[in-house]
């Protein structure tokens, strides 16, 4: 962004892709950055320059590339630790935010029985309903293979967590709560204060899935009081193939590593080894360097316009829209109809009418939305629905789009005559 107004027309400019049109020269109207998010020219030009510029492999070469290259990787893991109000050594960088779940997944798998990371049968692993698939499965296949016991908070029929039973969902057994900070699908931003609370409470680490929240609020873990954090780059303006995930650094020093191999050793014997110190040790293998730089180069640009401004234009847009699709006729919102606690997601059905059918309606006017079960198949169960259409918003959309999607869902129903 290039001034220090917040203006959401003219920022479309710093993205290449609203350059171009779509179905028979539509205006892109781009309502689905909760899958992914578009990407400014800083970024692009971030990554360039870096492999036209500084292209070396991070961590292996000592000439004069390789010391850019770190110097470029390691200013993008301290831009994240100041993005998150984390540490240097505390921000890990993966290939996505389901690689750093995982990562901790598989980290506590393999600790050993003595470790105060081992799971055992017994223990217990609390998620929720409303999770996206990459946080729930980790935690189940551990829970499987080690025996803990799986459970996880009811969503409400509006689409809230259902934390009054807490007591009895996090117990005195629970060894780890993973959560999501707001749904992929509802938009719902959960009581994050309250489950933190419960959990330090009987001892559990509290693992936050932020990929929802990270790119659209200012994000603080020391105040937030979790143990662990992920999100992904490329939800956040950044390139795909770069997750991050946060974690307390007296926990992450203590953690057995995910992957093995180069670069996370600190020596080697043909039949052992020994584990370098955080963040080293969980970055086995070359790393994405020039998508870390972009990442970078994208939290520079979300900064620069202030979270403050991204999240409230984002409300102001969601609230505008909900109260629009709300009153249409046959239209069902599916989460909280309300703007407390929500984020810029909203999903909904139309009567009468399969959800891959009216995003593909919605296309035909360059509206992309997306359709189906949004990797949350206990949700859909859970609310009824086989699938929904799910529009989310972003700090380059407008009240132009707003507009766009409403005639384009009175479209849909006149197109199927419901
Ligand atoms: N997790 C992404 C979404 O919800 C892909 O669309």
């Amino acid at each position: 962004m290039t001034n220090s107004v917040f203006d959401p027309v003219a920022l479309r400019s710093d993205f290449p892709i609203f350059q171009r049109t779509v179905r028979g020269g539509a205006r892109l109207v781009f309502l689905d950055s909760g899958a992914t998010s578009q990407k400014p020219r800083s970024v692009l030009d971030a990554e360039r320059n870096f492999y036209e510029n500084h292209n070396a492999a991070v961590n292996r070469g000592s000439y004069l590339l390789a010391e850019e290259a770190n110097a470029a990787y390691e200013s993008a893991r301290q831009s994240v630790a100041d993005f998150l109000n984390g540490k240097f050594e505390e921000v890990i960088f993966t290939k996505s935010a389901t690689e750093s779940l995982n990562l901790l997944a598989y980290s506590f798998g393999n600790s050993q029985s003595s470790s105060k990371f081992a799971v055992k049968p017994g223990d217990g692993i609390v998620v929720s309903e409303i999770e996206h698939h990459a946080n729930l499965i980790p935690w189940q296949q551990l829970a499987k293979r080690t025996g803990a016991e799986l459970s996880w908070f009811s969503v409400t029929p509006e689409g809230r967590l259902d934390l009054s039973n807490i007591d009895q969902v996090i117990t005195e057994k629970t060894k780890i709560v993973a959560i999501t900070h707001q749904s992929n699908v509802l938009g719902t931003i959960i009581p994050l204060a309250e489950i933190v609370k419960r959990a330090h409470a009987v001892g559990a680490l509290v693992v936050l899935d932020a990929c929802q929240s990270v790119p659209h609020f200012s994000i603080d873990v020391a105040a937030l009081g979790i143990d662990f954090l992920a999100f992904s780059g490329h939800k956040a303006l950044g390139p795909t193939g770069i997750g991050v995930l946060w974690g307390r650094s007296e926990l992450l020093s203590e953690m057995e590593p995910f992957l093995t191999g180069g670069s996370m050793i600190e020596s080697v014997t043909m039949t052992d080894a020994t584990w370098a110190p955080i963040p080293r040790r969980f970055e086995a293998g070359v790393p994405n360097m020039a998508q870390a730089v972009g990442l970078e180069a994208a939290l520079k640009y979300l900064t620069e316009v202030g979270m403050e401004r991204v999240h409230g234009h984002e409300l102001d847009l969601t609230a505008s829209a909900l109260s629009q699709i709300s009153d249409i006729p046959g239209v069902k919102v599916v989460g909280p109809l309300d703007m407390k606690d929500r984020g810029g997601v909203i999903s909904f059905t139309v009567e009468g009418v399969h959800p891959h059918d009216v995003g593909q309606v919605l296309d035909s006017f360059g509206i992309a939305v997306r359709t189906g079960h949004h990797c949350a198949w206990p949700l859909m169960r859970r609310m009824n629905v086989v699938g929904t259409t799910r529009a989310s918003f972003y700090l380059y959309n407008t009240e132009d789009d707003v507009v766009a999607l409403v005639d384009g869902i009175r479209s849909v129903q006149k197109y199927f005559g419901v």
